[in-house]
């Protein structure tokens, strides 16, 4: 892997652990990695900027209206790094970014950070202990921030107990680690598919599921996180710092997949497509009559899936299926693996509240087209789909 090209903003905040990262940013010279340096003006108490610029060979970033380019450092700082890291990581610094503060220049570029961030916490065991503090930890956590537990020992303050920073090594390898994972699906595009399909019956009323597009915007931002190129085909509103396409009918996105088909490397198809589709869409809202019953008469929608499965006769791609069922889950999933045609099918149960539709969570098989198969236990659904990613990359 060739680190030359990956950038680790390390933030660096006031507590006295700040004089080991100069051990850490050597680490990164070493292999290679280019680190750039931001600190609170407190970190300044603990270890000097010609220190950490000279280590790094890059100017050390303290002032947040410093500004010497049109765009601000809070936004180019973070649109240049593949990581960011905060080590030590005080307990005012991890509360402030929970919350959304950004009142200097770390806390800035934290809030405008959206893709990896691992942080290693030191402080005095008893805010690490406080509440106010884990339950700012657990928020971030729940937002995807790796957090690298402190070690218990002897702490700076003349107390033991939890909240030594962890071992140089230990963050030298998660941060080496990530980068490794970041590239795994590096030059390949993978397209993706979520949320139910909106199928419309006048101006006002529809036919749709109650996908939430949960998963396919968590398989979505992990390949993204890998590396990959992604297209994310959805019904439903996300933001997210690669293409999306928006689309509200089944017609539209088998019309979106077209258009992405040839250049795709991978094609997840996660969405809830309907399986028929109003005949007569009325242009104008339907009115209520004095008939006590109205039918609306349905045309099958295109099997998508099963299409674009047909179209990949040669086995260029990598096509993945979901399986939604509410009984005989497995059994019912063999089957649609073999009448799709697909490479991957992964099954889940949507009878279940905490996992499948609109859920955090989820619980899934993969099954293959050579009749393997693996059970991933129940997971958030971010965690889910890094396992599929891998599992069908490395099969
Ligand atoms: O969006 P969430 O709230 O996070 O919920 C996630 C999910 C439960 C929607 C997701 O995990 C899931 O199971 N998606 C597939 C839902 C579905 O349509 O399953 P199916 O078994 O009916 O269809 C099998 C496969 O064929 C799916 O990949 C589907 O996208 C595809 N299909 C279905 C019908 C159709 N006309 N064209 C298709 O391409």
């Amino acid at each position: 892997m060739s680190l030359q090209d990956k950038t680790v903003l390390i933030g660096i905040t006031g507590g006295i652990a700040a004089y080991k990262i100069c051990e850490l940013i050597r680490k990164f010279q070493k292999a290679g990695v280019n680190t750039k340096i931001v600190c609170t003006p407190n970190a300044l108490n603990f270890v000097t900027k010609l220190t950490l610029q000279n280590l790094s060979k890059n100017q050390v970033y303290v002032e947040e209206f410093d500004v010497k380019d049109w765009k601000p450092e809070h936004i180019s700082l973070a649109d240049e790094a593949d990581v960011m890291l905060i080590a030590p990581a005080t307990a005012n610094t991890i509360s402030k970014i929970a919350n959304g503060i950004a009142d200097n220049l770390l806390t800035s570029i934290a809030c405008a950070f959206s893709k990896k961030m691992i942080i290693a916490p030191a402080m005095n065991c008893n805010m690490w202990n406080n509440q106010s503090v884990a339950e700012n930890i657990s928020k971030l956590k729940s937002r995807g921030v790796e957090f690298l537990e402190p070690d218990t020992g002897f702490l700076a303050c003349g107390y033991t107990g939890k909240g030594r920073l962890c071992s140089i090594d230990k963050i030298y390898n998660t941060v080496l680690e990530f980068l490794e994972y970041s590239q795994k699906l590096a030059g390949k595009k993978v397209v993706v598919t979520s949320g139910g399909t909106i199928e419309e019956i006048d101006p006002v009323r529809y036919i749709s599921n109650y996908s939430s597009g949960k998963m396919g915007f968590a398989i979505a931002k992990t390949a993204y996180n890998m590396g990959a190129e992604v297209v994310l085909i959805t019904t439903k509103n996300f933001g997210a710092p690669f293409k999306i396409v928006n689309v509200k009918s089944a017609i539209q996105m088998q019309n979106a997949l077209d258009d992405e088909f040839e250049t795709s490397d991978i094609i997840i198809m996660a969405a809830a497509v309907a399986d028929y589709r109003v005949k007569n869409y009325s242009a104008q809202k339907l009115k209520k009559t004095s008939d006590e019953e109205l039918v609306l008469e349905l045309v099958k929608n295109p099997d998508i899936l099963q299409e674009l499965c047909n179209k990949n006769q040669n086995k260029e791609k990598i096509i993945v299926g979901f399986c939604a069922e509410s009984e005989n889950l497995l059994e019912n999933a063999k089957e649609k693996i073999i009448k799709k045609g697909c490479d991957y099918l992964i099954a889940n149960d949507i009878s279940r509240k905490d996992i499948g539709f609109s859920s955090e969570d989820n619980e899934v098989t993969i099954l293959d087209k050579n009749g393997g198969m693996k059970h991933l236990d129940k997971n958030s659904k971010s965690i889910i789909s890094r396992q599929i990613l891998e599992y069908i990359i490395h099969e």
